[in-house]
């Protein structure tokens, strides 16, 4: 697919006329692709993309994966061919390029305050099937008015909280009440549940992160269960991510799974302990070139704060097991690599490839993603939904 931005035209006076070129072309090399840019190894990528589409398949569990870890079309798309049944957006903008690329099942697993926001949001329910969640009336309140205005249908999501401490209502009651609420208003549906513990997913050992996961699953299937009393059906439980996956499939409580970071796997979620039937590769790095090698015992990359989150902790340098270069410090478009006792010093303009420690917030500063295989561009997909965060 054509790049977004194949080159960006800056203003034009006195008869200049600039064009930057782009970062890189299909056909080229990786080693002739400008830095700092974002790579995506598509042979990896695929594999992460099949392998949660088999573990979601295998246990007859429905794969709705988050989108706010790509926002890219071209993922989302290549989820759904594998069979996911739509997708997550965390923000109603953020949802905008995906239904413009066709994706018809957006849910927004988030709540949404003010109308300005419930107005997007039903400026979509135009095009495709929308779903949101709520943990408040006021919420309720908002959708219903929007959904009544632009004569739309949107299926609400009681978000509980199972454990993080985010968003969410914390008893059953107060789930139910917003149930009896939602089903006042003819433009608003009520879909089930949404039972996300964002805390659990970075727990390094499997057995912290399996007992999250458990008391997260026992909460919602209380609230399921006292639902059900009242004569409300709970169609689906939504929830979980990359890290809980292979203990939310074998709940027998969620029936729908939305992890994002599986398809990169990024520096924080390498240091999980994985299961081997269920653990994911890295995918996506930053490719950055020395830029000095002024320092004796360093050497200095052009990407720095602009180019990567570093919230997550600072990224590795992709090198045989065993190299000693670190990346040590970030500037802000400066990368500090200390270069180990014996080591080769990488040369001036080498090129390096970094795995970012958190990769939401680092597609979030990129325009494109440059799809390699067998060390060639393949594609150059553009990060559509990048910085929509409204
Ligand atoms: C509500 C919700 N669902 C799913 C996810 C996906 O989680 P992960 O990227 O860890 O797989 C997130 C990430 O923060 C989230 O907030």
């Amino acid at each position: 697919m054509a790049s977004r931005l194949p080159s960006m035209t800056l203003p034009t006076h006195a008869g200049i006329d600039l064009d930057l070129p782009p970062a890189a072309r299909p056909g080229q090399s990786l080693a002739e692709v400008d830095t700092p840019s974002l790579i995506l190894d598509l042979g990896v990528f695929e594999r992460n993309v099949d392998r949660m589409q088999a573990l979601a398949d295998r246990a007859g569990i429905r794969l709705r994966p988050h989108a706010k870890a790509h926002k890219c079309p071209d993922i989302a798309l290549a989820q759904m061919a594998r069979g996911a049944v739509g997708i997550c957006c965390q923000k109603a903008s953020e949802a905008l390029p995906f239904v413009r690329a066709g994706i018809a099942d957006i849910h927004i697993s988030n709540e949404l305050a003010g109308p300005a926001k419930a107005r997007i949001l039903a400026a979509l329910a135009r095009h495709a099937r929308i779903s949101v969640c709520v943990d408040d009336a006021r919420q309720v309140a908002a959708l219903a008015q929007a959904c009544a205005e632009a004569q739309v249908m949107v299926t609400v999501f009681v978000e509980i909280d199972v454990g993080q401490g985010r968003c969410g209502v914390t008893d059953a009651d107060a789930a139910l009440r917003l149930v009896e609420e939602i089903a006042l208003h003819p433009g608003l549906r009520f879909g089930g549940l949404q039972a996300y513990h964002g805390g659990a997913q970075h727990r390094r050992s499997r057995v912290e992160r399996r007992e999250a996961a458990a008391q997260a699953a026992a909460k919602a299937g209380a609230v399921v269960a006292r639902l059900q009393a009242a004569g409300m059906a709970c169609e689906v439980v939504t929830g979980g991510g990359t890290g809980s996956v292979e203990f939310d499939l074998a709940s027998g409580v969620y029936t729908e799974i939305q992890p994002g970071s599986y398809v990169f796997m990024d520096g924080d979620y390498g240091r999980n302990e994985w299961n081997p039937a269920t653990g994911f590769g890295h995918s996506l790095f930053i490719a950055s070139a020395v830029m000095s090698v002024a320092p004796p015992t360093r050497v200095v990359l052009d990407a720095g704060l602009k180019s990567m989150a570093v919230d997550s902790g600072l990224p590795l340098i992709k090198q045989p097991d065993g190299g000693a270069l670190r990346y040590v410090a970030a500037n802000d478009e400066h990368g500090i690599v200390e270069c180990g006792e014996g080591t080769a010093r990488p040369g001036l303009g080498e090129q390096l490839l970094l795995i970012p420690g958190h990769c939401d917030p680092t597609l979030n500063l990129y325009d494109e993603l440059v799809g390699i295989r067998n060390g060639q561009v393949e594609c150059v997909w553009p990060v559509a939904a990048r910085g929509l965060s409204r």
